[in-house]
């Protein structure tokens, strides 16, 4: 399938300010009953993946996470990418029941991308990583993986928007299952971060949803103040 080289026809990233994009990104959720076509996008998208990258980090990630078979980046995060053709085998192979909207999401997104972060391995006496059931140290190393994993994932979100293209944040639900993470071939020592669903924009008869709380958000005098010293 031909790559057009953008993701859709929206604004390109040259004509769009910054400030224009950080209040476009909003949360567009898209549900097919029939399957959307499965366009290949992986030109576009290995742009916005380089784009997620330039996310500030402070610590690189634990050795055991640069493993020899694995991916062997400092980045305290993981990107798992599936295209469309990818996203409806999932889609197919997922339990039918507690999967909630997520099969319909898959049946829609051109791209799912299952970004997780990397804890550092807990202090335990064995030495070994235990993160099972998304168990992990609460250590100030440990926040700060998360925060620099969730600025590339914002990163993908603003790059994505910059291009025209609808995305959506999501937990996960079924994604962050044992089950999931094994068929997919993600390391269990990973913990689900975001699952970022990329969706076309020709969407057919499927179903357009927003968010929840985007309507409710504050003005800064809501959660910023100026500090003062005499
Ligand atoms: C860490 C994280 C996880 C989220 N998980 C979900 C989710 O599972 N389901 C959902 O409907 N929205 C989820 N969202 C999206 C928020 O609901 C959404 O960002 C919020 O309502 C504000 O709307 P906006 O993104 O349109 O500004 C998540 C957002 C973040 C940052």
């Amino acid at each position: 399938m031909p790559d057009s080289g953008t993701l859709s026809s929206g604004k390109p990233v040259s004509s769009v300010r910054m400030e224009d994009v950080i209040r476009r990104r909003k949360t567009v959720k898209v549900l097919a009953e029939e399957d959307l076509p499965a366009l290949d996008r992986s030109e576009a998208v290995k742009r916005l993946l380089e784009l997620s990258g330039w996310a500030p980090f402070h610590r690189p990630c634990d050795e055991s996470h640069r493993t020899a078979d694995g991916l062997p980046g400092i980045e305290p995060w993981r990107f798992h990418v599936l295209d469309a053709a990818t996203c409806r085998r999932l889609r197919d192979r997922l339990p039918e029941e507690n999967a909630g909207k997520i099969p319909a999401m898959l049946a829609a997104a051109e791209t799912l991308i299952l970004a997780t972060w990397l804890p550092n391995p807990p202090a335990e006496p064995d030495g070994s990583l235990q993160v099972t059931g998304n168990l992990f140290e609460p250590t100030l190393a440990n926040m700060e993986h998360i925060a620099a994993a969730s600025a590339a994932i914002q990163n993908l979100l603003l790059a994505a928007t910059s291009q025209g293209v609808s995305s959506y944040w999501s937990s996960g639900g079924v994604l962050r299952t044992e089950a999931v993470f094994e068929l997919l071939e993600i390391p269990d020592r990973e913990v689900l971060l975001g699952a970022v669903f990329l969706f076309p924009d020709q969407t057919g008869n499927a179903q357009v949803v927003g968010s929840k709380l985007r309507g409710r958000r504050g003005a800064p005098e809501h959660w910023a103040r100026w500090v003062a010293l005499e």
